[in-house]
């Protein structure tokens, strides 16, 4: 079966080429395009552009995360990864400041939620495979650089 560009068979196999997909603007400078979400593990796979300048508000892993730098620059709590550059985010990581100063695109694969925080360090809204999928269908507009 083809679903906008990617092909999956119904035992679960599936090809995304970023080439075919839309881009899905995620607010505050970056975009995102989704290549797999899974409904039972709560896993999603994207791959990610961010604009000079962009910036993910303060947020904690709830599962853990991986990232691949293909171009730019992602500076975080941890250190600056450029391309080539493989990332591991733990369970409960919490990184107060991601960004990029130039642009940047990375593969990002994803473990269930990750919760983002407000400036008063109050839980702002708690992402995941259900609020990827809303915002794919057009019933949910996110701002992951809000705050
Ligand atoms: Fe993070």
């Amino acid at each position: 079966m083809t679903t906008n560009s990617i092909t999956e068979t119904p035992e679960g196999d599936l090809l995304a080429n970023i080439n075919d997909l839309e881009w899905l603007d995620v607010g505050g400078g970056t975009r995102f395009k989704v290549l797999r979400l899974c409904d039972i593990t709560g896993s999603w796979a994207l791959y990610v552009h961010m604009a000079p300048g962009a910036r993910f508000q303060a947020h904690r892993h709830e599962g853990t995360g991986q990232f691949f730098i293909t171009k730019g620059e992602l500076i975080y709590d941890v250190g600056k990864a450029g391309p080539g550059t493989y990332g591991f985010e733990p369970t409960f990581a919490v990184h107060v400041d991601a960004h990029c100063d130039i642009e940047t695109e990375m593969l990002f694969l994803g473990q269930g939620a990750v919760t983002y925080f407000d400036k008063d360090n109050n839980v702002d809204y708690v992402f995941n495979v259900k609020m990827l999928r809303d915002a794919l269908a057009g019933a949910q507009t996110l701002d992951i650089g809000h705050a």
